[in-house]
Protein backbone atom coordinates (compact mmCIF):
# COMPACT_ATOMS: atom_id res chain seq x y z
CA UNK A 1 0.00 0.00 0.00
CA UNK A 2 1.16 3.59 -0.78
CA UNK A 3 -0.01 6.60 0.33
CA UNK A 4 1.07 10.38 -1.18
CA UNK A 5 1.76 13.42 0.97
CA UNK A 6 1.62 16.45 -1.09
CA UNK A 7 3.54 19.37 0.41
CA UNK A 8 2.38 21.92 -2.24
CA UNK A 9 5.05 24.56 -1.51
CA UNK A 10 5.88 25.36 -4.91
CA UNK A 11 9.01 25.90 -7.37
CA UNK A 12 10.59 28.28 -5.44
CA UNK A 13 14.13 28.49 -4.49
CA UNK A 14 14.10 30.20 -1.43
CA UNK A 15 17.22 28.79 0.34
CA UNK A 16 15.77 27.85 3.44
CA UNK A 17 12.78 25.53 1.79
CA UNK A 18 15.16 22.68 1.33
CA UNK A 19 18.40 23.38 3.42
CA UNK A 20 20.87 21.67 5.51
CA UNK A 21 21.00 23.84 8.32
CA UNK A 22 23.38 23.46 11.18
CA UNK A 23 22.70 24.30 15.33
CA UNK A 24 25.62 25.41 16.98
CA UNK A 25 25.25 25.59 20.65
CA UNK A 26 28.08 28.53 20.83
CA UNK A 27 29.11 27.38 24.35
CA UNK A 28 30.30 24.28 23.69
CA UNK A 29 31.27 24.71 19.73
CA UNK A 30 35.17 26.69 20.17
CA UNK A 31 36.75 28.28 22.45
CA UNK A 32 39.35 30.31 21.25
CA UNK A 33 39.73 32.89 23.95
CA UNK A 34 40.33 29.92 26.42
CA UNK A 35 37.89 30.58 28.83
CA UNK A 36 36.00 27.03 29.20
CA UNK A 37 33.69 28.42 27.36
CA UNK A 38 33.29 28.41 23.30
CA UNK A 39 33.16 31.87 21.44
CA UNK A 40 31.93 33.62 18.10
CA UNK A 41 36.28 33.62 17.63
CA UNK A 42 35.36 29.94 17.83
CA UNK A 43 32.40 29.56 15.27
CA UNK A 44 34.55 31.66 13.11
CA UNK A 45 37.52 29.61 13.43
CA UNK A 46 35.49 26.61 12.85
CA UNK A 47 33.30 28.00 9.21
CA UNK A 48 35.88 25.84 7.12
CA UNK A 49 34.81 22.67 8.75
CA UNK A 50 31.13 23.72 8.49
CA UNK A 51 31.94 24.49 4.90
CA UNK A 52 33.23 20.90 4.68
CA UNK A 53 30.11 19.41 5.92
CA UNK A 54 27.94 21.23 3.73
CA UNK A 55 25.70 22.51 5.42
CA UNK A 56 23.59 25.69 3.91
CA UNK A 57 23.12 27.58 6.85
CA UNK A 58 24.12 27.69 10.88
CA UNK A 59 21.26 28.81 13.67
CA UNK A 60 23.21 30.04 17.17
CA UNK A 61 21.44 29.35 20.24
CA UNK A 62 21.42 32.93 21.99
CA UNK A 63 24.62 34.73 22.05
CA UNK A 64 23.19 38.37 23.35
CA UNK A 65 23.75 39.99 26.73
CA UNK A 66 22.63 37.24 29.49
CA UNK A 67 23.07 36.92 32.99
CA UNK A 68 23.64 33.19 31.84
CA UNK A 69 21.17 31.76 34.35
CA UNK A 70 19.28 29.25 31.42
CA UNK A 71 22.48 30.11 29.17
CA UNK A 72 21.93 32.77 26.97
CA UNK A 73 17.96 31.95 27.67
CA UNK A 74 17.67 34.60 29.89
CA UNK A 75 18.31 37.90 27.78
CA UNK A 76 19.38 40.83 29.59
CA UNK A 77 20.08 42.80 26.51
CA UNK A 78 18.79 41.85 23.46
CA UNK A 79 20.58 44.38 21.02
CA UNK A 80 24.13 43.53 22.01
CA UNK A 81 27.05 40.27 22.38
CA UNK A 82 27.29 39.27 25.94
CA UNK A 83 31.21 39.68 26.14
CA UNK A 84 31.41 35.65 27.30
CA UNK A 85 30.66 35.31 23.12
CA UNK A 86 32.48 38.68 22.03
CA UNK A 87 31.37 41.86 20.45
CA UNK A 88 29.45 43.18 17.66
CA UNK A 89 32.29 43.62 15.68
CA UNK A 90 33.15 39.67 15.71
CA UNK A 91 30.05 39.17 15.52
CA UNK A 92 29.71 41.09 12.21
CA UNK A 93 33.19 38.99 10.84
CA UNK A 94 31.38 36.17 11.43
CA UNK A 95 28.44 36.88 9.42
CA UNK A 96 30.71 38.35 6.43
CA UNK A 97 32.58 35.15 6.42
CA UNK A 98 30.17 32.69 6.81
CA UNK A 99 28.36 34.43 3.66
CA UNK A 100 31.88 34.33 1.65
CA UNK A 101 31.53 30.73 2.29
CA UNK A 102 28.01 30.56 1.04
CA UNK A 103 26.86 29.32 4.93
CA UNK A 104 23.95 31.68 5.99
CA UNK A 105 23.28 32.52 9.27
CA UNK A 106 20.11 33.02 11.67
CA UNK A 107 20.32 33.51 15.56
CA UNK A 108 18.08 32.31 18.31
CA UNK A 109 15.36 35.11 19.24
CA UNK A 110 13.94 34.94 23.11
CA UNK A 111 10.64 37.51 22.99
CA UNK A 112 8.33 35.23 25.35
CA UNK A 113 10.46 37.00 28.45
CA UNK A 114 13.77 38.59 29.49
CA UNK A 115 16.09 38.15 32.03
CA UNK A 116 15.36 39.87 35.48
CA UNK A 117 18.83 41.86 34.78
CA UNK A 118 16.93 43.56 31.54
CA UNK A 119 16.38 47.28 32.70
CA UNK A 120 12.64 47.20 31.98
CA UNK A 121 12.33 44.49 34.74
CA UNK A 122 14.46 46.94 37.25
CA UNK A 123 11.95 49.57 36.41
CA UNK A 124 8.92 47.53 36.93
CA UNK A 125 10.11 46.10 40.65
CA UNK A 126 11.19 50.12 41.02
CA UNK A 127 7.34 51.24 40.08
CA UNK A 128 3.59 50.82 41.43
CA UNK A 129 1.26 48.06 40.77
CA UNK A 130 -0.43 49.06 38.25
CA UNK A 131 2.21 51.18 36.07
CA UNK A 132 2.85 51.04 32.34
CA UNK A 133 6.93 49.79 33.90
CA UNK A 134 4.95 46.96 35.81
CA UNK A 135 2.45 46.24 32.41
CA UNK A 136 4.74 44.95 30.51
CA UNK A 137 5.13 41.64 32.38
CA UNK A 138 2.40 39.91 34.00
CA UNK A 139 2.08 41.52 37.86
CA UNK A 140 -0.57 40.37 39.74
CA UNK A 141 -1.36 40.58 43.70
CA UNK A 142 -1.35 37.09 45.09
CA UNK A 143 -4.49 35.53 46.62
CA UNK A 144 -5.83 35.43 50.22
CA UNK A 145 -6.26 37.83 52.34
CA UNK A 146 -2.63 38.99 53.35
CA UNK A 147 -1.82 38.15 49.42
CA UNK A 148 0.74 34.74 50.49
CA UNK A 149 -1.00 32.56 47.64
CA UNK A 150 0.63 32.61 44.11
CA UNK A 151 -2.42 34.26 41.43
CA UNK A 152 -3.05 31.05 39.47
CA UNK A 153 -1.82 27.57 39.92
CA UNK A 154 0.75 27.31 37.12
CA UNK A 155 3.78 25.82 37.54
CA UNK A 156 7.24 26.46 35.88
CA UNK A 157 8.57 24.20 32.78
CA UNK A 158 11.68 23.94 34.81
CA UNK A 159 9.73 23.14 38.28
CA UNK A 160 8.40 24.90 41.02
CA UNK A 161 5.44 27.27 40.89
CA UNK A 162 5.23 29.88 37.98
CA UNK A 163 4.85 33.06 40.14
CA UNK A 164 7.71 34.68 42.64
CA UNK A 165 6.75 37.30 45.13
CA UNK A 166 8.83 40.88 44.69
CA UNK A 167 9.87 42.59 48.02
CA UNK A 168 8.95 46.13 47.42
CA UNK A 169 11.07 49.04 48.39
CA UNK A 170 9.42 49.45 52.04
CA UNK A 171 10.37 45.68 52.91
CA UNK A 172 6.83 44.69 53.00
CA UNK A 173 6.24 41.51 50.47
CA UNK A 174 4.26 42.89 47.17
CA UNK A 175 3.10 41.70 44.07
CA UNK A 176 3.53 38.14 42.42
CA UNK A 177 5.17 38.12 38.83
CA UNK A 178 4.91 35.26 36.39
CA UNK A 179 7.73 33.23 34.88
CA UNK A 180 7.52 30.17 32.55
CA UNK A 181 10.98 29.18 33.47
CA UNK A 182 12.98 30.28 35.31
CA UNK A 183 12.14 32.92 38.56
CA UNK A 184 14.97 35.18 36.38
CA UNK A 185 13.23 35.06 33.30
CA UNK A 186 9.68 36.93 33.62
CA UNK A 187 7.44 36.77 31.27
CA UNK A 188 6.87 39.33 28.76
CA UNK A 189 3.40 40.73 28.47
CA UNK A 190 2.50 40.92 24.42
CA UNK A 191 -0.58 43.41 25.00
CA UNK A 192 1.63 46.22 26.18
CA UNK A 193 2.79 47.63 22.87
CA UNK A 194 6.02 48.57 23.75
CA UNK A 195 6.95 44.96 23.91
CA UNK A 196 5.99 44.91 20.34
CA UNK A 197 7.83 47.53 19.35
CA UNK A 198 10.64 46.40 20.45
CA UNK A 199 10.83 43.33 19.51
CA UNK A 200 10.46 44.86 16.00
CA UNK A 201 13.52 46.71 17.34
CA UNK A 202 15.66 43.67 17.87
CA UNK A 203 14.99 42.10 14.85
CA UNK A 204 15.70 44.94 12.47
CA UNK A 205 18.58 45.69 14.73
CA UNK A 206 20.16 42.26 13.67
CA UNK A 207 18.54 41.95 10.03
CA UNK A 208 20.42 45.07 9.25
CA UNK A 209 23.50 43.61 10.66
CA UNK A 210 23.22 41.08 7.47
CA UNK A 211 21.70 37.75 9.10
CA UNK A 212 19.54 35.57 7.43
CA UNK A 213 16.93 34.90 9.66
CA UNK A 214 15.79 33.58 13.18
CA UNK A 215 14.96 30.84 15.58
CA UNK A 216 12.37 32.15 17.51
CA UNK A 217 11.99 30.32 21.21
CA UNK A 218 8.75 29.32 22.31
CA UNK A 219 6.93 30.35 19.94
CA UNK A 220 4.20 28.74 20.79
CA UNK A 221 3.88 30.84 24.24
CA UNK A 222 3.85 34.38 24.06
CA UNK A 223 0.55 35.12 24.19
CA UNK A 224 -1.81 34.22 27.54
CA UNK A 225 -5.06 33.89 28.40
CA UNK A 226 -6.59 37.01 29.99
CA UNK A 227 -7.89 35.69 32.89
CA UNK A 228 -4.99 33.18 33.50
CA UNK A 229 -7.06 30.49 34.13
CA UNK A 230 -5.87 27.63 36.50
CA UNK A 231 -4.14 24.36 34.83
CA UNK A 232 -6.35 21.55 34.82
CA UNK A 233 -3.56 19.27 34.45
CA UNK A 234 -0.37 18.19 36.79
CA UNK A 235 2.37 18.43 33.94
CA UNK A 236 6.07 16.65 34.35
CA UNK A 237 8.77 19.52 34.27
CA UNK A 238 9.87 20.05 30.74
CA UNK A 239 6.59 18.64 29.93
CA UNK A 240 3.07 20.18 28.54
CA UNK A 241 -0.11 19.56 26.43
CA UNK A 242 -2.35 21.10 24.09
CA UNK A 243 -4.87 22.59 26.15
CA UNK A 244 -1.95 23.84 28.91
CA UNK A 245 -3.32 27.36 29.17
CA UNK A 246 -0.35 28.36 29.96
CA UNK A 247 0.62 27.83 26.01
CA UNK A 248 -0.60 27.96 22.26
CA UNK A 249 -3.09 30.56 23.19
CA UNK A 250 -5.02 31.43 20.32
CA UNK A 251 -3.86 35.53 20.52
CA UNK A 252 -0.05 33.80 19.79
CA UNK A 253 -1.32 34.28 15.54
CA UNK A 254 -1.23 37.71 16.02
CA UNK A 255 1.98 38.16 17.53
CA UNK A 256 3.11 36.13 14.74
CA UNK A 257 1.97 38.13 11.68
CA UNK A 258 3.48 41.31 13.23
CA UNK A 259 6.60 39.06 13.47
CA UNK A 260 6.31 38.24 9.68
CA UNK A 261 5.76 41.75 8.36
CA UNK A 262 8.55 42.83 9.55
CA UNK A 263 10.67 39.64 8.05
CA UNK A 264 9.17 40.61 4.96
CA UNK A 265 10.98 43.90 4.78
CA UNK A 266 14.07 41.60 4.60
CA UNK A 267 13.37 39.56 1.14
CA UNK A 268 15.48 36.51 2.11
CA UNK A 269 15.29 35.69 5.46
CA UNK A 270 13.30 33.38 7.23
CA UNK A 271 12.43 32.11 10.68
CA UNK A 272 12.03 29.07 12.33
CA UNK A 273 9.58 28.94 15.58
CA UNK A 274 9.77 26.72 18.42
CA UNK A 275 6.64 24.94 18.42
CA UNK A 276 5.96 22.47 20.98
CA UNK A 277 2.34 21.32 20.22
CA UNK A 278 1.33 18.11 19.34
CA UNK A 279 -2.27 18.19 16.73
CA UNK A 280 -1.71 18.32 13.39
CA UNK A 281 -3.72 21.29 13.14
CA UNK A 282 -2.24 23.55 15.82
CA UNK A 283 0.96 23.04 14.66
CA UNK A 284 -0.15 23.94 10.92
CA UNK A 285 -1.86 27.58 12.40
CA UNK A 286 1.67 28.84 12.80
CA UNK A 287 3.05 28.03 9.75
CA UNK A 288 0.02 30.08 7.36
CA UNK A 289 1.88 31.88 4.83
CA UNK A 290 1.34 35.17 6.99
CA UNK A 291 3.15 33.61 9.96
CA UNK A 292 6.70 31.83 10.32
CA UNK A 293 8.34 30.43 7.36
CA UNK A 294 9.30 27.21 9.33
CA UNK A 295 8.15 25.44 12.15
CA UNK A 296 10.07 22.91 14.34
CA UNK A 297 7.96 19.76 14.36
CA UNK A 298 9.48 17.64 16.78
CA UNK A 299 8.26 14.11 16.30
CA UNK A 300 11.21 12.76 14.78
CA UNK A 301 13.42 13.91 17.91
CA UNK A 302 10.80 12.47 20.03
CA UNK A 303 10.04 8.87 18.87
CA UNK A 304 12.15 5.56 18.95
CA UNK A 305 13.83 3.57 16.67
CA UNK A 306 10.56 2.17 15.99
CA UNK A 307 9.34 1.24 12.16
CA UNK A 308 5.66 2.42 13.11
CA UNK A 309 6.68 5.24 15.01
CA UNK A 310 9.35 6.60 12.62
CA UNK A 311 6.75 6.37 9.73
CA UNK A 312 4.00 7.79 11.64
CA UNK A 313 6.13 10.62 12.85
CA UNK A 314 7.16 11.27 9.15
CA UNK A 315 3.13 11.21 7.59
CA UNK A 316 1.93 13.05 10.44
CA UNK A 317 4.67 15.96 10.08
CA UNK A 318 3.80 16.21 6.18
CA UNK A 319 0.01 16.14 7.13
CA UNK A 320 0.28 18.91 9.35
CA UNK A 321 2.45 20.87 6.82
CA UNK A 322 0.74 20.09 3.55
CA UNK A 323 -2.65 21.17 4.80
CA UNK A 324 -1.26 24.72 4.47
CA UNK A 325 1.31 24.45 1.82
CA UNK A 326 3.78 25.43 4.02
CA UNK A 327 7.56 23.74 4.12
CA UNK A 328 7.95 20.24 6.51
CA UNK A 329 11.39 20.44 8.72
CA UNK A 330 13.15 17.09 10.67
CA UNK A 331 15.01 17.27 13.34
CA UNK A 332 16.63 13.84 15.68
CA UNK A 333 18.21 16.57 18.44
CA UNK A 334 18.70 19.75 20.24
CA UNK A 335 20.05 21.43 23.05
CA UNK A 336 16.87 20.49 25.11
CA UNK A 337 16.47 17.34 24.18
CA UNK A 338 18.67 13.79 24.66
CA UNK A 339 20.84 13.02 21.66
CA UNK A 340 19.83 10.43 19.44
CA UNK A 341 23.05 8.12 19.92
CA UNK A 342 21.43 7.86 23.79
CA UNK A 343 17.73 8.08 22.78
CA UNK A 344 18.12 5.07 20.39
CA UNK A 345 20.23 2.85 22.80
CA UNK A 346 18.29 0.08 24.11
CA UNK A 347 17.89 0.34 27.64
CA UNK A 348 20.99 -2.19 28.93
CA UNK A 349 18.31 -3.31 31.92
CA UNK A 350 15.78 -5.01 29.35
CA UNK A 351 18.82 -5.94 26.48
CA UNK A 352 20.99 -7.85 28.76
CA UNK A 353 23.78 -5.88 26.94
CA UNK A 354 26.44 -3.36 28.89
CA UNK A 355 25.98 0.51 28.44
CA UNK A 356 28.76 0.71 26.23
CA UNK A 357 26.67 -2.71 23.79
CA UNK A 358 24.24 -0.77 24.05
CA UNK A 359 25.55 2.96 23.00
CA UNK A 360 27.07 1.04 19.68
CA UNK A 361 23.68 -0.36 18.79
CA UNK A 362 22.21 3.50 19.34
CA UNK A 363 25.21 4.89 17.51
CA UNK A 364 24.07 2.92 14.75
CA UNK A 365 20.81 3.32 14.81
CA UNK A 366 21.44 7.44 14.76
CA UNK A 367 23.06 7.12 11.31
CA UNK A 368 20.36 5.30 10.03
CA UNK A 369 17.84 7.66 11.01
CA UNK A 370 20.30 10.49 9.44
CA UNK A 371 19.75 9.21 6.12
CA UNK A 372 16.00 9.10 6.96
CA UNK A 373 15.73 12.81 7.55
CA UNK A 374 17.98 13.59 5.29
CA UNK A 375 16.19 11.39 2.44
CA UNK A 376 13.06 13.84 3.59
CA UNK A 377 11.63 17.16 1.69
CA UNK A 378 11.96 19.91 3.21
CA UNK A 379 14.87 21.61 6.03
CA UNK A 380 16.32 19.43 8.02
CA UNK A 381 18.59 20.55 11.21
CA UNK A 382 21.38 18.86 12.85
CA UNK A 383 22.60 19.20 16.14
CA UNK A 384 26.55 20.11 16.82
CA UNK A 385 27.80 17.08 17.59
CA UNK A 386 25.03 14.93 15.70
CA UNK A 387 27.14 14.52 13.31
CA UNK A 388 29.74 12.80 15.00
CA UNK A 389 27.66 10.62 16.74
CA UNK A 390 28.22 11.78 20.15
CA UNK A 391 25.92 10.08 22.78
CA UNK A 392 24.99 12.31 26.12
CA UNK A 393 27.64 12.34 28.69
CA UNK A 394 27.51 10.57 31.85
CA UNK A 395 28.31 14.19 34.24
CA UNK A 396 28.24 14.01 38.06
CA UNK A 397 25.67 15.56 39.69
CA UNK A 398 28.22 18.65 40.81
CA UNK A 399 28.70 19.10 37.04
CA UNK A 400 25.09 19.86 36.50
CA UNK A 401 24.14 23.65 35.69
CA UNK A 402 20.84 23.76 33.59
CA UNK A 403 18.44 25.60 35.95
CA UNK A 404 16.14 22.46 35.73
CA UNK A 405 18.17 20.83 38.01
CA UNK A 406 18.08 23.11 41.24
CA UNK A 407 14.46 24.44 40.52
CA UNK A 408 13.60 21.11 39.88
CA UNK A 409 14.77 19.87 43.70
CA UNK A 410 17.32 18.12 41.85
CA UNK A 411 14.33 15.49 40.79
CA UNK A 412 14.87 16.42 37.10
CA UNK A 413 19.03 16.46 36.09
CA UNK A 414 18.36 18.94 33.13
CA UNK A 415 20.05 19.03 29.73
CA UNK A 416 23.43 19.23 30.56
CA UNK A 417 24.08 16.25 29.16
CA UNK A 418 23.17 16.77 26.00
CA UNK A 419 25.51 19.77 26.07
CA UNK A 420 28.98 19.35 26.69
CA UNK A 421 31.57 20.67 24.66
CA UNK A 422 32.71 19.18 20.51
CA UNK A 423 35.82 17.09 20.67
CA UNK A 424 37.68 18.45 17.97
CA UNK A 425 41.34 16.71 17.90
CA UNK A 426 44.13 14.80 19.84
CA UNK A 427 43.91 12.58 22.67
CA UNK A 428 42.91 14.06 26.07
CA UNK A 429 39.99 16.10 26.88
CA UNK A 430 38.98 19.14 26.28
CA UNK A 431 39.61 17.42 22.62
CA UNK A 432 40.89 20.96 21.45
CA UNK A 433 37.56 22.45 22.51
CA UNK A 434 39.53 25.29 24.42
CA UNK A 435 43.47 25.32 26.13
CA UNK A 436 42.00 24.85 29.54
CA UNK A 437 41.30 21.50 30.66
CA UNK A 438 38.54 23.41 32.96
CA UNK A 439 35.70 23.95 30.51
CA UNK A 440 32.07 25.08 31.60
CA UNK A 441 30.91 21.05 31.48
CA UNK A 442 33.46 18.21 31.64
CA UNK A 443 34.10 16.34 28.15
CA UNK A 444 34.18 12.81 28.98
CA UNK A 445 37.98 11.26 28.54
CA UNK A 446 36.66 8.15 26.24
CA UNK A 447 35.60 10.33 23.24
CA UNK A 448 39.22 10.58 21.97
CA UNK A 449 37.79 8.09 18.90
CA UNK A 450 35.06 10.79 18.40
CA UNK A 451 36.91 13.82 17.39
CA UNK A 452 36.71 15.63 14.24
CA UNK A 453 40.22 14.67 13.68
CA UNK A 454 39.97 11.18 13.98
CA UNK A 455 36.64 11.11 12.15
CA UNK A 456 37.90 13.10 9.10
CA UNK A 457 40.32 10.38 8.50
CA UNK A 458 38.19 7.16 8.78
CA UNK A 459 35.74 7.26 5.88
CA UNK A 460 33.07 4.72 7.73
CA UNK A 461 33.37 7.21 10.67
CA UNK A 462 29.52 9.23 11.01
CA UNK A 463 30.86 12.27 10.29
CA UNK A 464 31.96 10.69 6.66
CA UNK A 465 28.83 9.49 6.60
CA UNK A 466 27.27 12.71 6.96
CA UNK A 467 30.09 14.53 4.56
CA UNK A 468 28.71 11.62 1.98
CA UNK A 469 24.90 12.16 2.66
CA UNK A 470 24.56 15.78 2.44
CA UNK A 471 26.81 16.05 -0.64
CA UNK A 472 24.63 13.30 -2.52
CA UNK A 473 21.61 15.24 -1.06
CA UNK A 474 22.87 18.52 -2.75
CA UNK A 475 24.07 17.42 -5.58
CA UNK A 476 21.61 14.30 -6.97
CA UNK A 477 18.31 15.31 -8.61
CA UNK A 478 16.89 12.54 -7.36
CA UNK A 479 16.18 14.13 -4.07
CA UNK A 480 13.68 16.36 -6.00
CA UNK A 481 9.53 16.99 -4.97
CA UNK A 482 7.89 17.43 -2.53
CA UNK A 483 6.53 13.95 -1.68
CA UNK A 484 7.19 10.97 0.32
CA UNK A 485 5.72 7.71 -1.73
CA UNK A 486 5.35 4.80 1.09
CA UNK A 487 6.84 1.51 -0.25
CA UNK A 488 5.18 -2.02 1.26
CA UNK A 489 8.15 -3.24 3.61
CA UNK A 490 8.63 -6.33 6.08
CA UNK A 491 7.97 -5.64 9.48
CA UNK A 492 9.91 -3.70 11.06
CA UNK A 493 10.84 -2.30 8.13
CA UNK A 494 10.10 1.66 6.10
CA UNK A 495 10.54 2.45 2.71
CA UNK A 496 9.75 5.32 0.92
CA UNK A 497 10.49 6.99 -2.73
CA UNK A 498 10.89 10.81 -3.41
CA UNK A 499 9.63 11.96 -7.00
CA UNK A 500 13.27 12.66 -7.81
CA UNK A 501 13.50 8.94 -8.01
CA UNK A 502 15.56 8.71 -4.00
CA UNK A 503 14.54 5.60 -2.34
CA UNK A 504 15.25 5.37 1.21
CA UNK A 505 14.79 1.79 3.43
CA UNK A 506 15.27 1.47 6.84
CA UNK A 507 15.55 -1.81 9.25
CA UNK A 508 14.28 -1.16 12.46
CA UNK A 509 13.48 -4.99 12.45
CA UNK A 510 16.22 -7.89 13.81
CA UNK A 511 17.05 -9.42 10.81
CA UNK A 512 18.99 -8.88 7.35
CA UNK A 513 15.94 -7.52 4.52
CA UNK A 514 16.22 -7.39 1.04
CA UNK A 515 16.77 -3.97 -0.30
CA UNK A 516 13.98 -2.60 -2.52
CA UNK A 517 14.68 -2.86 -6.22
CA UNK A 518 17.46 -0.09 -7.15
CA UNK A 519 21.67 0.75 -7.13
CA UNK A 520 22.73 1.48 -4.00
CA UNK A 521 24.06 5.25 -3.23
CA UNK A 522 24.86 5.02 0.26
CA UNK A 523 24.72 2.50 3.20
CA UNK A 524 24.34 3.64 6.85
CA UNK A 525 26.40 0.47 7.97
CA UNK A 526 28.31 -2.43 4.89
CA UNK A 527 25.83 -4.47 3.79
CA UNK A 528 25.49 -8.38 4.89
CA UNK A 529 25.74 -10.04 1.82
CA UNK A 530 23.30 -7.82 -0.26
CA UNK A 531 20.49 -7.64 2.75
CA UNK A 532 20.20 -4.28 4.56
CA UNK A 533 20.64 -5.38 8.59
CA UNK A 534 19.11 -4.46 11.79
CA UNK A 535 19.86 -0.78 12.63
CA UNK A 536 20.70 -0.01 9.33
CA UNK A 537 19.00 2.38 6.48
CA UNK A 538 20.43 3.08 2.78
CA UNK A 539 19.85 5.25 -0.12
CA UNK A 540 18.98 3.61 -3.38
CA UNK A 541 18.05 5.36 -6.80
C1 LIG B 1 13.43 26.80 24.72
C2 LIG B 1 14.92 26.71 24.64
O1 LIG B 1 15.30 25.84 23.60
C3 LIG B 1 15.39 26.24 25.99
O2 LIG B 1 16.74 25.88 25.98
C4 LIG B 1 15.09 27.33 26.99
O3 LIG B 1 15.44 26.89 28.28
C5 LIG B 1 13.60 27.70 26.98
N1 LIG B 1 13.06 27.83 25.66
C6 LIG B 1 13.36 29.00 27.69
O4 LIG B 1 13.84 30.05 26.92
Amino acid sequence: MSEQYVTNYGPTDDWWRNAVVYQVYPRSFSDLNGDGVGDLAGVIDKLGYLELLGVDAIWLSPIMRSPMVDHGYDVADPRDIDPLFGDLATFDKLVAEAHDRDIRVTMDLVPNHTSDQHEWFAQALAAEPGSPERDRYFFRDGLGDDGSQPPNNWTSVFGGPAWSRVTDEDGELGQWYLHLFAPQQPDLNFENPDVLDDLRATMRFWLDRDVDGFRIDVSHGMAKPADLPDMTDAVEILRHTDDDPRFNDPGVHAIHREIRAVMDEYPGTANVGEVWVSSNDAFAEYVRRDELHLGFNFRLATVDYDADQVREAITESLTATSSVGAVPTWTLSNHDVPREVTRYAPDPAESGLNGGQALAIGALRARAMALVELALPGTVFIYNGAELGLPNADLPDDALVDPVWENSGHTDRGRDECRVPMPWEGAEPPFGFSSTPDTWLPVPADWAGLTVEAQLEDIFSTLSLYRQALELRYARPEFSGDTVEWYGAPDGCIAFRRPGGLICAMNASTEPIPLPPGQVLLVSTPLDNGLLPPNTAAWLI
